[in-house]
Formats: structure tokens, sequence, C-alpha cells
């Protein structure tokens, strides 16, 4: 088990060690801003923050982000009601 904080909240996740971030941030935590693209790390369609730093979750094992902060495109809403400038692009 690993556990984290997403977007603020501590979790833990039960997915093998090796698994890749990007699908336990899709399967365990329903968290659909990052796609996968290419799977290899050069689309950046996955990306996401960890520890504030830009970072390629389908190839990151879910085992390296262990009480880390990782932060999704869902996690960078100001409010409920103030979307950030990035989710406000993709609007
Ligand atoms: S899916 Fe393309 S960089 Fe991760």
């Amino acid at each position: 088990m690993t556990t984290f904080k997403l977007n603020g909240k501590q979790v833990s996740s039960t997915v093998a060690d090796d698994t890749p971030l990007l699908y336990a941030l899709r399967g365990d935590f329903e968290q659909n801003g990052p796609k996968f693209g290419c799977g290899v790390a050069q689309c950046g369609s996955c990306s996401v923050l960890v520890e504030g730093k830009v970072v390629r979750s389908c190839v990151m094992p879910v085992s390296a982000i262990k009480n880390k902060e990782v932060t999704t495109l869902d996690g960078l809403a100001v409010s409920d009601s103030q979307l950030h400038a990035l989710q406000q692009a993709f609007r």
C-alpha cells in the first residue's frame, strides 16, 4: 500500500508498487485529468505535479510517490467556484 497526498487529501492506493501512478490516479481515485496518450513519457497528457514538479505519471511507479504531494488538474482549482487559469484555458 502506498500512502500519499492527492490534491491536499491523504489517500492510500492498494495497487501493486510497480503500477504506474496514472493507473492508480484514474482507477483508484477517479482522477480524469491525467490521460493515457503515448505511455512512454513523450506526449505529456498524463502529467501531474509531484512536490510541485511536473512528472509523467505513465512511467512513474506508484511506490515512488510514497508520502509525497500529488496535484492533478482537478486539484488546481482555487475554490469550487473559481477555476485555476489552466483549467479556464482547457474550458
Ligand atoms: S501518456 Fe504520454 S507522456 Fe505519459
